[in-house]
């Protein structure tokens, strides 16, 4: 089957809709699609997409991109999420009245003109509650009306062997009835997997990841003021991985670690890692860049087992194995 994936980013949720990858311990087998077209409006994502797979992603903003989409049997997106996300809004969340939170109708659009058998959606949870709710019902509406019978469900990564805390939700549309009636989202795994499984060793880490004494000493002494840094507990799982973890300071609402009393961020490989991403991924751009497309992606691995369950309701199923 030929897949469309638009908003590509660096491709997490690509990855794991092509399936055929290792992740801790576990080898999520191929699912036998082809990605057909591609693209991202961000050029280090685009960069990032191309130095990992052998098909190419295509630099561009997708509203003058659609019109060269071929056709295909599975449209996937995550349409920009920032104007329906409730975590720090400024100016405030202006949901679809945003030209970005617009954005959703590309793949209306894409869904009118090449009729696919299934699309996959994938967005923050403050998509159901933006615009005093008004946003979700028109985001279902927009689909349905475009000839698709959608469900939708919040899936949170932990329960797919992830060792992160990440809400989204997933909206899935079929053409076909008999596809949506077999559809059932997977359900929630029983997994061990903890943040330290992913941490890097402490002694290999190098220093301009731990934050210094100074600033250290102003969130201690500021302790009740400030956020305090959101300091993960290793033996758990990690908060929401977010885009900007490059600036993640001891006052901000970003996860940050604190291993032997020494407080530091994360590294971009372990960032990585929380958002199940294969060892064998590389991120060859600035950390900055890299901290962007890794916090903005789709966890592969929770991608792989929605993607699963829309083959198995399409009779085309694949499963994981151990590495
Ligand atoms: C939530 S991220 C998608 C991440 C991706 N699904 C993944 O798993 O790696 C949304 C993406 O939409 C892209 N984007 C925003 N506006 C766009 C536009 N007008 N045309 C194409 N891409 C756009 C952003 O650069 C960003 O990479």
């Amino acid at each position: 089957m030929k897949v469309c994936s638009v908003f590509s980013g660096c491709g997490g949720m690509d990855l794991g809709a092509i399936g055929g990858f290792k992740y801790a311990h576990n080898h999520y087998s191929n699912h036998n699609v082809e990605i057909a077209f591609s693209s991202d409006i961000d050029p280090y994502a685009v960069n990032i997409y191309n130095d990992n797979f052998e098909h190419k992603s295509i630099l561009g903003d997708i509203r003058s991109l659609k019109k060269s989409v071929p056709s295909h049997d599975i449209l996937i997106g995550g349409f920009p999420c920032q104007s329906f996300s409730v975590v720090a809004q400024n100016p405030p969340r202006l949901g679809y009245k945003n030209e970005n939170g617009k954005l959703f109708f590309e793949m209306v659009d894409i869904l009118k003109t090449h009729k696919p058998k299934v699309f996959i959606a994938e967005n923050v949870k403050g998509l159901l509650s933006a615009n005093n709710k008004q946003a979700f019902p028109l985001v279902i509406q927009s689909f349905e009306d475009a000839g698709y019978r959608c469900t939708f469900k919040i899936l949170n990564s932990l329960d797919y062997g992830i060792p992160q805390k990440r809400e989204r939700v997933f909206i899935i549309g079929f053409r076909e009835a008999e596809h949506g009636d077999a559809f059932a989202f997977p359900d929630a795994l029983d997994s061990t997997i903890v943040l330290k499984d992913v941490l890097e060793q402490e002694n290999k880490v190098e220093s301009k990841y731990f934050f210094s004494q100074k600033a250290i000493d102003g969130m201690l002494r500021n302790r009740e003021r400030m956020n305090k840094g959101r300091v993960q507990d290793p033996n758990r799982h990690c908060n929401t991985i977010s885009a900007h973890l490059s600036k993640a300071s001891l006052n901000s609402v970003d996860p940050v670690l604190c291993i032997n009393d020494r407080y530091r961020r994360f590294t971009p490989r372990e960032a990585a890692r929380i958002q199940s991403f294969p060892e064998s991924f590389l991120f060859n751009v600035s950390n900055t860049r890299a901290y962007k497309a890794i916090g903005n992606a789709v966890p592969p691995v929770l991608m792989w087992h929605v993607m699963q369950s829309v083959m198995i309701a399409m009779n085309n199923s694949v499963t994981i194995e151990a590495a």
